[in-house]
Formats: structure tokens, C-alpha cells, sequence
């Protein structure tokens, strides 16, 4: 589908529409070779080569970013009085439509993707499609190994809410790797407070087959590419 020019390279740079209409009015962009000066020039983003700087833009359409999210931040687009996920964009990825694909509690720490593609989040988001969450929960003493059996029966919640069956490992220092593909609120909180533990610290580490990267730091984000970003689709390794 064909979109005006200036429009296309605000949103595929961090250049806003203005500035992306200076720099094609500066004779910076290109379109199939030839140099473009108009503005509202219509192009063919999955056609069309188009470069600004001499450099190709290869079109996306959607933006898919992998955040460390830390404590302390919450997962919305705005809040009147709590530092939000968005806040955390670098201005250079900044974009128009971004929102958190589900929600961390403001104390939960570790992978949350920010994408502008809602189709991709509902599909990730949706129990019904299975895609698996994997948290660390660090709890008020060392969990049994029965743990396991619990999870994998299907937790009943404090509420009568009975999770779908998910898996539970004990990992050693008061940890348990937790796997689930529901989305409840507190999911996990209800689930340890109705085995009689309670989490104090919980961080999410994998969705899908996609694992957070070591080289992230809390509060860092990354672009992914879409062939990443896919990956939460992946069946994720099985627990060691
Ligand atoms: N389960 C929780 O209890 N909290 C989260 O942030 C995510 C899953």
C-alpha cells in the first residue's frame, strides 16, 4: 500500500514527520535511485528502495523492543503519578502506538516486549494459544519439591480460581522456575500464597522460546528483529 513519503521515513527513523520533511526537502532521501525533494511524494514501502543518508531503510512495519524491565516501573502507556514502560523508550526508538504486550506488577523485574502490533500481542496474550511465561520466583524459604505435582495438577486460587496446569522447578536459594501461560492478575503471587509461600521477588526470564539476554541491563531495552520477536511463538526448552 502506498503512503506519503515523509510519513513512511518518520516511521521508520527517529526522525519526526518535520524533520523527516527537511531531510527530504535537503535532497537526503532517495527513492529507486533518484533523488526525492517532494514531501508528499507516494511510496510503495514493500517496492519502493528508499534511502536517507545513503543508507537503506528496510521497511518494518511493526516495532517489536525487548525490555529488562525493573522495579518500580509500571507496565501502562501513561500514568498520572508512576513512571511507565514507555517512559524507558530511548528517544532514537521512539514511536507513535507503542505499548507493553501484557503487564508486569510495578515490583516484577525481567522481559516484557513493547511492540505497536496489537494482533501480535493478543496472539501472545491469549491462554488459548499457550504460550508459555517462565518467571523465577525467589520465596520466603525453600519451596518442596512437591511444588511440581501442585503446579502441574492445576493451582485452585484463594477466589476459587483454578489456573490452567503449568510447571514448577525448584531451583535452589528460597527459587522456583515457573512456567504458565495464563495471564491472571498476580498470577503467580496467588498461586505461591495458595501453597503457602510467599514470593518476595519474582523476575520473567522467557516467554516462548525467546529468553531475556544476560546483556541487558535493568531499564535497557533492545530492538528485536521480527524473526525474534517470533519467537515467543517457539516451543521453549524443556526445564533442566
Ligand atoms: N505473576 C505475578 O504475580 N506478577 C507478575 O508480574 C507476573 C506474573
Amino acid at each position: 500500500m502506498k503512503e506519503r513519503l515523509d510519513k513512511f521515513i518518520s516511521s521508520q527513523t527517529a526522525l519526526s514527520r518535520r524533520d523527516a520533511g527537511k531531510a527530504i526537502r535537503g535532497k537526503r532521501v532517495t527513492v529507486g535511485g533518484e533523488v526525492c525533494c517532494a514531501v508528499d511524494a507516494k511510496v510503495d514501502p514493500d517496492a519502493d528502495r528508499i534511502t536517507l543518508d545513503g543508507q537503506a531503510l528496510t521497511y518494518q512495519k511493526n516495532v517489536y523492543y525487548l525490555l529488562n524491565k525493573p522495579a518500580g516501573v509500571v507496565s501502562a502507556t501513561e500514568d498520572s503519578a508512576e513512571r511507565t514502560v514507555i517512559d524507558l523508550i530511548p528517544p532514537d526508538l521512539r514511536r507513535d502506538g507503542i505499548f507493553p504486550a501484557g503487564r508486569l506488577d510495578k515490583d516484577t523485574t525481567g522481559l516484557l516486549i513493547l511492540t505497536d502490533d496489537g494482533e501480535y500481542a493478543h496472539r501472545m496474550l491469549s491462554p488459548k494459544k499457550h504460550v508459555d511465561k517462565t518467571y523465577v520466583a525467589t520465596l520466603d524459604r525453600e519451596p518442596d519439591a512437591s511444588i511440581g505435582d501442585a503446579f502441574q495438577k492445576g493451582i485452585t486460587l484463594s477466589d476459587g480460581t483454578v489456573c490452567q496446569p503449568g510447571q514448577a522447578v525448584c531451583r535452589g536459594n528460597h527459587r522456583a522456575e515457573v512456567t504458565i501461560h495464563e495471564g491472571k492478575y498476580h498470577q503467580v503471587k496467588r498461586m505461591f500464597a495458595a501453597l503457602g509461600y510467599k514470593v518476595v521477588a519474582l523476575e520473567r526470564i522467557r516467554i516462548g522460546a525467546l529468553s531475556l539476554d544476560d546483556s541487558l541491563g535493568h531499564g535497557e531495552i533492545r530492538p528485536l528483529t521480527k524473526a525474534e520477536a517470533m519467537q515467543v511463538f517457539d516451543t521453549k526448552p524443556e526445564p533442566y
